[in-house]
């Protein structure tokens, strides 16, 4: 038996027939939809690699299952820029060199909207690496990443 979702991503409507109902929204994305810009790390709801809004809030993409969000409006890397034009924290990574293999980067600048949207942070460094630090980097390049988020919350 397959279950019908629908969900709004990025912006257009999407119905999707699931055949098993523990297919997480991760794979659904990557292997379904063919948005490869969320990337798969640990799997495990540890690295924020997978870091998507659902319904403006951060999710783990990995550990959240389709079937649980019927309904939802999903914003992935992909929709991020709206009209062609660079979204101010991406813009904001590419000043501050924010990346190098850039592997985390779709995570990190979702991360960082969803982040700045909460409003919790501001632009204090210390919190913002704080509400960050479920993004893990294996290029160490928290520094850069922490000054785009700054700048673009201000
Ligand atoms: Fe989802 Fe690592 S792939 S948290
Ligand atoms: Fe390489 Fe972050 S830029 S893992």
């Amino acid at each position: 038996m397959s279950l019908s979702v629908t969900f709004i991503i990025n912006r257009v409507p999407k119905t999707v027939e699931l055949d098993d109902p523990r297919v997480t929204l991760l794979d659904l994305l990557r292997e379904r939809l063919d948005l490869t810009g969320t990337k798969k790390g640990c799997d495990r709801g540890q690295c924020g690699a997978c870091t998507i809004l659902v319904d403006g809030r951060r999710v783990n993409a990995c550990l959240a299952l389709a079937v649980s969000h019927d309904g939802a409006e999903i914003l992935t890397i992909e929709g991020l820029s709206n009209g062609g034009a660079l979204h101010p924290v991406q813009a904001a990574f590419i000043a501050h060199d924010a990346l190098q293999c850039g592997f985390c980067t779709p995570g990190q600048i979702m991360s960082a909207v969803g982040l700045i949207e909460e409003g919790h942070a501001g632009d204090d460094p210390e919190r913002v690496r704080e509400g960050m630090s479920g993004n893990l980097c294996r290029c160490a390049a928290y520094r850069g990443i922490t000054e785009a988020v700054v700048e673009a919350t201000r």
